[in-house]
């Protein structure tokens, strides 16, 4: 049995009195895209922030590859570093393309020359090849939640997590998206998707878990439609 890249067990999460989260049990797995699925405020966007060790659980234990996480601390940081989380709106800085794509690979000491290939591919791969040297705050929203991709792929995370990534994408750029998505699971990539766009989301798919009131909703592996 392959070991689960993320475990939460008895995992809540509480604004104020009130219940966001309570996940008995959850895993979800290295090469698999999973679309987590809901109605508004059923605790989507809280559970992505919990992953991506953003925000901590008030209550339960949260694993990743089989290490379990302390809730806060300065060792988080290394675990974070495996993670990325794509925010529903891209907070761009205002920089060129190419330094905000390069951003999270200088805060992790890559050399210069290595950085420039690997942003030049990125940029590459989600259709963006020449944007580089263009101010990033004044691309369109669908090129800046491009940008924001690639930002995310250069880090080559072991889970990557996005919220709403179809959102603002005309269909070409959700096919880009989609196309690019769908050759992480190949590289050992945890994808963790956020979507109402359900027949992309559908496409997409390995597992879809469905989130109502902060509980997971039985029929999570079920496939509508597929
Ligand atoms: N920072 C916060 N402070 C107080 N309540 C919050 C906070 N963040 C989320 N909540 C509440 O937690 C619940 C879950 O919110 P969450 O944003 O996770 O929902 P969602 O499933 O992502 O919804 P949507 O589809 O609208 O994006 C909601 O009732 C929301 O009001
Ligand atoms: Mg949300």
């Amino acid at each position: 049995m392959s070991q689960a890249l993320f475990s939460l067990r008895g995992v809540v999460k509480r604004f104020e009195q009130r219940e966001a989260l309570n996940l008995e049990r959850l895993d979800l797995e290295a090469g698999v895209i999973t679309v987590v699925e809901g109605p508004n405020g059923a605790g989507k966007t809280t559970l992505l922030s919990l992953l991506a060790l953003i925000s901590p659980p008030d209550r339960g234990r949260l694993f990743f590859d089989g290490h379990e996480l302390p809730r806060s601390g300065s060792q988080l940081t290394a675990w974070r570093r495996q993670i990325t989380l794509v925010a529903q709106q891209a907070y761009l800085f205002e920089t060129s393309v190419d330094k905000n794509v390069a951003y999270g690979l200088r805060l992790r000491g890559m050399d210069r020359a290595t950085r420039e290939e690997r942003v030049a591919q990125a940029l590459e791969q989600v259709g963006l090849a020449g944007f580089g040297p263009r101010r990033a705050r004044r691309l369109s929203g669908g090129e800046m939640q491009r940008v924001a991709l690639a930002r995310a792929l250069v880090l080559r995370p072991r889970a990557l997590l996005l919220d709403e990534p179809f959102a603002n994408l005309d269909p070409a750029s959700a096919q880009v998206f989609e196309r690019v998505l769908g050759e992480l699971p190949g590289q050992g990539c945890a994808v963790v998707l956020v979507s109402h766009a359900l027949e992309q989301a559908h496409r997409l798919a390995q597992r879809v878990v469905y989130l109502r009131e902060g509980r997971l909703v039985p029929e999570d592996g079920h496939r509508p439609g597929a």
